[in-house]
This record gives structure tokens, C-alpha cells and sequence, in this order.
């Protein structure tokens, strides 16, 4: 064919830290769908993936697993695989980024980088975990937010206030490592100056291979000032490929994952027997990423320079999509919506997700919403009642004679049918996949009235009207046959049974422009079933995880036991015994000297409104009066009043400590008010 284009496809690595869950299937499903419907256009087109495997996460979780990291990111890539198999994703290469395809990608670039001068080194404050014998990457730190004094706050920025800091900057930090306060030692970092392909940026966002929204959004949050170089190196220990002209120093993990594009892409080609160059490195091969917008920065600003640099061909597309809610919500383990492709799978039909998902995919960078009602509506009334319902209430009156040999009159049908695919076509290219989804429900929403209205099921009781039964069955299955054409890309399996039931695969977007006939029909095998809301509300239930909260304990105390000792507890009192006691929140309103007394001083306490009580409190030599005014403390309200050398007192302040300047008075909490009984 003369207008074979030549395509490169990605999907973003998925790191090699955790499952694929139903929110990564937006991007595959919807990269899978636009690879196939390519492929079904005639061109030569290739889909590209691998595990993204280095990093600091992936040494912890190895270590945590008492495996080498070899170990854990090949499990990793294996379930990786067997759930986009699952879900009918197919990759033309999966491969790694711990690959040796990767590490030869990685230095050439590296070389590249290097010799346009685009490399420097800095040394910079990093905090160290002593006791592991290793630099604290920004996640691994928790302390208090320089800024807003926050607790417990991780080492980039602030979840309180939104601040943006290094971790060396944390208050009291602590690392997540082991527990030990961290110090800050100076370390050698390479970074790579992109603001040097300022000028190149600036002009290839406004390319039309950043969708536009994006393009305006780099422009005036990052492009909009001096580029700051970016730090691609780690001290080791790291689990990564060194840097070969920087021992000791590793490539941090989003230099070597991009290029793991690549890596893969070379895999492919030892495979095949083709040239990286050929599709690297050539004007007529098309080169299309799909990525979320979490990392569009990636995408758009350090991987074009590293490609210019490296004399690769630069992104024809990058396709940018927004993320997963479901239910309006953010996905939640807590409530089972953060659902594990794995889980899916154990309930639901992967075909189902394909087709709601494309539905709702448009072209715009914008999140979508996972409506678990509308889910099951829509593939029930859509799928099950309107595209394979044509097949199954048709099929079974063609087996005997098969397809007619002459395509019957149909109104236009079938016309009207082949013309729609091209703007069906249109649609999927530009990735509105959900305008795609509607224009094909509209062309089945036209075939199921003529089945009606025909009615094969009375034209079978009547032996004379053999002939437009089978016209009516061949009209249907040919209009069945398009829809299936057009959906083939979202639903391949809808498509091969359509094919099996035709006698002639589906493999072509052109063969919906001409129908079948003259050929049997074979037995009608059930194609789908409808969505059980029973089985989904049991994957929903089956994904809640109670979140475990970090318990909240001090690891390390070693308070004496010499209180205990000296005064040891009490012999039991029963709960009404306690009940007794009306202990009271009261404030100190008053406070003087008692001259003549070594250890008193006279309170005057609020109990709010008028009460007050006058109490003699043997604080005097821990505490001045003055610095008891204002002070809210807990007193014993109901004791007997006790007449004293210097005056009656009408209650007691609780307190510990031995006595003399041993004295420390309880308050409660800020909140408490006068009057308030203590339980
Ligand atoms: O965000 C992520 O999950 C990364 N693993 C994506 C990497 S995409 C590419 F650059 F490799
Ligand atoms: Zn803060």
C-alpha cells in the first residue's frame, strides 16, 4: 500500500513496584485500542513497553522481600505481563530497562550529553542515613515542614502547606529507612543543563505533538523562566547502571526509563531482524507516546533534549491523557475502588472495561470517571443488546442455508454502513475514541429496527418466505459483520468470533466495504454475557483493604522505674469507687503568697459562671503565683472541706511528683473549659 505509514507506539513504563491496577489500564487499553486500529488500517505499526524496573523503591521492596532485585523485578515483569494478556493488551516488545539493550541506549545518550556540554557537576547537601550507610532519597525522609511547622511531612514538599523543599531543609528529620535521625553530608551530583535547549522547547511544544493544553501549561509554569538542570545522578548504593564515566554515581531512574523506550525498540529489532535506525532515526517513521499527566514534564522538556541531543527523531505524539476517578471519587483502597487488574479479572469480563473505557476516552488531556452504575448500563444496553443481539437473534435461521448469493435490498443500509467508516476512522486516529463508540451505536441503533421490523422468528413459521429469511439473516449478519469491524479495535474478541461465525477472519478496516455472500454461517457460539452487578459489587468488596495507620508508639523509651517503686499502686477500687471522685477542670483565677506557709499557695479556682472554690495547693516551691494565673488545672471538687492554719480549703489540684520542687501540675488539654468533669 502506498500510504503505509510506519508507527512507533509507547505506553509509559509501569514501574516494577506494584500491580497494574484498573487506573494504568486507561493508558494501555487505550494505547492497545489505537495500535490495533492502525494495524487494521494496513500500516506497519509497533507497540512498544517494558517494566521500569531501578530505583530506590525497588532495592526497599526487595530488600523487604528478602530477594536480590533481579529476583523481584522479573517476578514483577511476569505478573506485569500475564495481566495485560488478560486484558487482551499486546505488546510487540516487552522488555526492561534493566536490560543490556537499555545500558547500551543509555550511553550512548550519555556520550551525547556529555559531548555537547550539556553535563556539570555539583556537589550538594543530601541527607544521609548513617546506620544503612546510605544517601536518603526525597521520599525516605519524613520531619517538620520548614515552612509551616507541620509534623511528618516527606522530604520534597509539604502535604500541608504545598511547600517545596530539599530534604536537608526538613526540621527534625527522621529517616524512613531506620528510624535514625539523618545528617547532611555533601555528595557529587551530575546534572544535565536543559536550559540550554531553551530556544528548542520553546518552539516544539507549539509543534502540535504536545496537545495544547499542555503546551500552554509548560509554557507558563516551567518555560516561562530559566530551565533549573536537572539532576540525573545517585550516589550509590542504587539499584541502576553506574555511570560509567562517574564511579559510585548511578543514573537516577527517570534518565534510563524513557530511553528504556528505546532499549525495547532494539530488542525488537534483534528479533526481526530490522534496524533501531530505521525507526529511531528516520524522517518517515512516526514515533507516538501515550503517558499520563503526571509525568508530561518527562515527556515534553528533558526527553526531547536527551533525543535531540542523542540525534534521535523526536516524538511525533505525545498523547496525554487525565486520571481514573471512579464513582467521582479518587480511586480508594478503603472503600475498593483501587482495583487490581488481577481482581478484575477473577469477576469480570476484560472486554467489558475495554469498551466502557473507550467510551468514555476522548482526545483532550482530561480525568475520567469509572460510574460503576453507568458501567453495567452502558455494556449491557450498548454490547450485549444492541451489537450482539443482532448476531444471536439472526444467526441461528442462517445456519441451514447460509449468507444469500446476491446481496438483498436493504434500504441503504449497508451504503450507508460503509460510508460512516470513515469518519469512524477519523475519530479513533485522533484518539476520541468515545465519538467513535457513539458513531457506531448510531449505525446499530439503524440495524436493530430492521430486524424488528423483518422479524425473523415469524418469517421462519411460514415455509413460502424461506428466501427473505435468509435475505433478512444475510442483511442483519452483514450489518453485524461492519459494526464488528469497527469495534474490532476496541473489541478483538467480538471481532474473531464474528469472523468464526462468518467463515472469514477479520483482519482489515477495507472489509467493511463489502459484504459477505454466498457462504455458510456456522453455529452460533454465545459471544457475551451481560454484566452481573453481583459480580461487580463482589470485586469491589473483595478490593477493600483496611489501611493499616502507623501504630503509634515511641521505639526507643527508658523511663526508670524508681517512681513505681517509690510509691507502688494502690490496692483495686471498684468503678463506682472511682466514680466517686468528681474531678473538675477548673481555672486559676487568683494567686497568692501564703507568707507564713513554706509549701502553699492560695488558689482561687473557677468552675465557670460564679463558682469559685478556695484552695490551699502545696506548689510553692515548683511554682511562682503569678505563672498559675490563667492556667487551667484539674481539681478534686467534692472533698470535704478541711480547715487549715490559714483558712478552709475547698478542694484539692491533682499533681505528681515527690513533693518539695518535685511538684508538676496536670492541665488538660487545650479545649477543656471550667466546669468540665473528668472521666
Ligand atoms: O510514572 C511511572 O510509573 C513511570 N514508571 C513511567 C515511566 S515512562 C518512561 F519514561 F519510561
Ligand atoms: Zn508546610
Amino acid at each position: 500500500m502506498s500510504d503505509e505509514r510506519k508507527i512507533l507506539v509507547t505506553s509509559a513504563l509501569p514501574y516494577a513496584n506494584g500491580p497494574i491496577h484498573i487506573g494504568h489500564l486507561v493508558e494501555y487499553l487505550q494505547t492497545d485500542i489505537w495500535v490495533r486500529f492502525q494495524k487494521m488500517r494496513g500500516h506497519r505499526c509497533i507497540y512498544i513497553c517494558a517494566d521500569d524496573t531501578h530505583g530506590t523503591a525497588i532495592m526497599i521492596s526487595a530488600q523487604k522481600k528478602g530477594v536480590t532485585e533481579e529476583e523481584f523485578i522479573a517476578e514483577m515483569s511476569a505478573s506485569h505481563q500475564t495481566d495485560f494478556t488478560g486484558f487482551g493488551i499486546e505488546f510487540d516488545n516487552y522488555g526492561s530497562t534493566n536490560s543490556p539493550e537499555n545500558l547500551e541506549q543509555c550511553n550512548r545518550v550519555w556520550k551525547s550529553l556529555r559531548d555537547a556540554d550539556m553535563v556539570v557537576e555539583e556537589e550538594i547537601e543530601q541527607l544521609f542515613d548513617v546506620e544503612k550507610g546510605q544517601f536518603l532519597a526525597d521520599r525516605l525522609v519524613r520531619g517538620t515542614c520548614p515552612k509551616c511547622g507541620s509534623k511528618d511531612q516527606p522530604g520534597d514538599n509539604c502535604g500541608n502547606c504545598g511547600e517545596t523543599y530539599s530534604p536537608a531543609e526538613l526540621v527534625d528529620p527522621i529517616s524512613g529507612l531506620s528510624g535514625t535521625t539523618p545528617e547532611i553530608r555533601k555528595a557529587k551530583h551530575l546534572f544535565v543543563q536543559i536550559e540550554k535547549e531553551h530556544a528548542f522547547l520553546d518552539e516544539w511544544i507549539q509543534s502540535g505533538s504536545v496537545p495544547t493544553e499542555s503546551a500552554n501549561h509548560l509554557k507558563g509554569s516551567f518555560l516561562n523562566e530559566p530551565l533549573r538542570a536537572w539532576d540525573i545522578s545517585r550516589p550509590g548504593p542504587y539499584f541502576g547502571f553506574e555511570i560509567p564515566d562517574s564511579p559510585g554515581n548511578y543514573w537516577y531512574v527517570w534518565f534510563d526509563a524513557p530511553i528504556g523506550y528505546i532499549g525495547s525498540t532494539q530488542q525488537w529489532c534483534d528479533k526481526n531482524g530490522e534496524k533501531l535506525e530505521d525507526w529511531w532515526n528516520s524522517e518517515s517513521t512516526e514515533i507516538h507516546h501515550f503517558i499520563g499527566k503526571d509525568i508530561q514534564y518527562f515527556h515534553t522538556l528533558f526527553w526531547p533534549t536527551m533525543l535531540k541531543t542523542a540525534g534521535f527523531s523526536l516524538p511525533t505524539k505525545v498523547h496525554i491523557h487525565g486520571f481514573l476517578g471512579v464513582d467521582g471519587e479518587k480511586m480508594s483502597k478503603s472503600r475498593g475502588t483501587f482495583i487490581n487488574a488481577s481482581k478484575y479479572l477473577e469477576h469480570l469480563d476484560p472486554n467489558f472495561l475495554r469498551y466502557y473505557y473507550a467510551s468514555k476516552l476522548s482526545s483532550r488531556v482530561e480525568d475520567i470517571d469509572l460510574n460503576v452504575d453507568e458501567f453495567v448500563a452502558k455494556v449491557n444496553s450498548d454490547l450485549v443488546g444492541k451489537v450482539v443481539n443482532l448476531a444471536s437473534r439472526t444467526a441461528k435461521f442462517a445456519g441451514a442455508v447460509g449468507l444469500s448469493d446476491k446481496y438483498p435490498d436493504d434500504g441503504g443500509l449497508f451504503a450507508e454502513f460503509a460510508t460512516a467508516g470513515d469518519p469512524i476512522a477519523e475519530a479513533y486516529e485522533a484518539g476520541d475514541f468515545s465519538k467513535a463508540m457513539r458513531q457506531i451505536l448510531e449505525l446499530a441503533d439503524k440495524a436493530n429496527p430492521f430486524v424488528e421490523n423483518n422479524a425473523p422468528w415469524e418469517l421462519k413459521k411460514d415455509p413460502d418466505k424461506a428466501q427473505q429469511l435468509q435475505d433478512v439473516c444475510s442483511i442483519a449478519l452483514n450489518l453485524f459483520r461492519q459494526l464488528s469491524i469497527y469495534l474490532a479495535p476496541v473489541l478483538p474478541d467480538i471481532a474473531e468470533k464474528c469472523g468464526e461465525l462468518l467463515g472469514e477472519p477479520i483482519t482489515n478496516w477495507e472489509q467493511s466495504k463489502t459484504p459477505l455472500l454466498g457462504t455458510p454461517v456456522n453455529k452460533f457460539k454465545h459471544m457475551m454475557q451481560r454484566v452481573d452487578p453481583k459480580k461487580v459489587q463482589a470485586m469491589i468488596d473483595e478490593s477493600v483493604v483496611i489501611e493499616e495507620t502507623a501504630p503509634a508508639v515511641i521505639q526507643n523509651f527508658d523511663d526508670s522505674d524508681e517512681a513505681l517503686k517509690a510509691e507502688p499502686i494502690e490496692d483495686e477500687i471498684s468503678f463506682d469507687d472511682f466514680m466517686k471522685l468528681d474531678l473538675r477542670v477548673a481555672r486559676v483565677v487568683e494567686a497568692n503568697e501564703v507568707p507564713e506557709a513554706k509549701k502553699l499557695i492560695q488558689l482561687k479556682l473557677s468552675l465557670g459562671g460564679d463558682e469559685t472554690r478556695n484552695v490551699f495547693a502545696g506548689v510553692k516551691e515548683a511554682y511562682e503565683p503569678a505563672e498559675l494565673v490563667g492556667k487551667l488545672v484539674v481539681m478534686v471538687a467534692n472533698l470535704a472541706p478541711r480547715k487549715m492554719k490559714f483558712g478552709v480549703s475547698e478542694g484539692m489540684i491533682i499533681a505528681s511528683g515527690s513533693g518539695k520542687k518535685e511538684v508538676y501540675m496536670l492541665s488538660p488539654d487545650e479545649g477543656a473549659v471550667p466546669g468540665q468533669r473528668v472521666h
